[in-house]
């Protein structure tokens, strides 16, 4: 089970954060110990040499200590490759990717996280993997800079459009975490938020079973409302009347809505999937053409479904 973490640190949950956190512990108390020793000899001798009133005589003039010049200079150079060293030794270990490790396709646009499987699985902002086990993301951008950061694994890789880059980590504790986007990436930078769900092996393969499979016995608006969660919808529509980033869904459907290029539509089930498949082709008037499209990402019978729960927001 996740553990807790410290003061200073959230919890080590991966085979390279106890490392780190080594190296990181090593470098504070080294300047927490300098900081007190050279502070402390600082208000020593100011007092200490303090001009006193009836005094006129000059201090004496000494102007080298050979010892202590080797050590000022000796000491911080052995410090400072020492960090080098350490800090190099696990930097490898963070880059060098098993050769066994399970591959995981991972997506960023703004803003959301997009997760694939090997096994054809697609969920979004949610990573389920198994404990114990190496995973490599191959990491792109759909559009702008984007960072994969988990702070529990002490894990973090930039995002870029046009290139991969990849990242490897093995959990050592089942939980959840949490995974934040810290590369500021527009208005909803903020709300780039996802998990990490680390399960055991068995939970893992049941998992995966279960994605797999379209449970067609799910009614229409309860599959649309559960993607309405799971694509990270509500992160730039509300269902309450809010604006965000897009127009609320509140009682759109059926609706007449104007477009930046003056035309006017009803909103109705091939709206909605134009919209969701095309989302540039028709942008609402006060609104800007922000949102990624879902091509690929959702099946005939989730569209249906979005369109069933948009319909149900009456
Ligand atoms: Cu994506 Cu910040």
């Amino acid at each position: 089970m996740k553990t807790d973490g410290t003061f200073m640190l959230p919890s080590a949950s991966s085979t390279i954060a106890g490392e780190v956190d080594s190296l990181f512990y090593f470098i504070f108390y080294t300047a927490a110990i300098l900081f007190v020793l050279v502070i402390g000899v600082m208000v020593y001798f100011v007092i200490r040499y303090k001009k006193k009133d009836n005094d006129d005589n000059l201090t004496s003039s000494v102007d080298h200590n050979n010892i202590l010049e080797i050590a000022w200079t000796l000491i911080p150079a052995i410090l400072v490759m020492v960090v080098f060293f350490w800090g190099f030794k696990i930097y490898m270990k963070m880059n060098v990717i098993p050769s066994q490790a399970m591959e995981i396709k991972v997506t960023a646009q703004k803003w959301f996280w997009s997760f694939d499987y090997p096994e054809g699985i697609n969920v979004t902002n949610e990573l389920t993997v198994p404990v114990n086990t190496p995973v490599k993301l191959l990491m792109s951008s759909q559009d702008v800079l984007h960072s994969f950061f988990v702070p529990s694994f002490r894990t973090k890789m930039d995002v870029l459009p046009n290139r991969y880059s990849m990242l490897w980590f093995e959990a050592t504790e089942t939980g959840e975490f949490d995974l934040f986007c810290t590369e500021y990436c527009g208005l909803s930078h903020s709300e780039m938020i996802g998990k990490v769900i680390v399960v055991t092996q068995e939970e893992y393969d049941l998992w995966v079973e279960k994605e797999s499979v379209i449970d067609e016995s799910i009614p229409l608006d309860v599959l649309g409302k559960d993607l309405f969660k799971k694509k990270a919808c509500y992160t730039c529509h509300s269902l309450d009347g809010t604006r965000l980033v897009g127009p609320t869904l509140k009682e759109i459907f059926g609706s007449e809505v104007r477009h930046t290029d003056g035309t006017t539509a009803i909103v109705d089930e091939n709206y909605i999937r134009e919209s969701l498949l095309e989302p540039h082709a028709k942008i609402v008037e006060g609104y800007s053409p922000v949102m990624p499209t879902f091509q690929g990402q959702l099946k005939d019978r989730e569209i249906d479904g979005l369109s069933a729960f948009i319909k149900s927001l009456k």
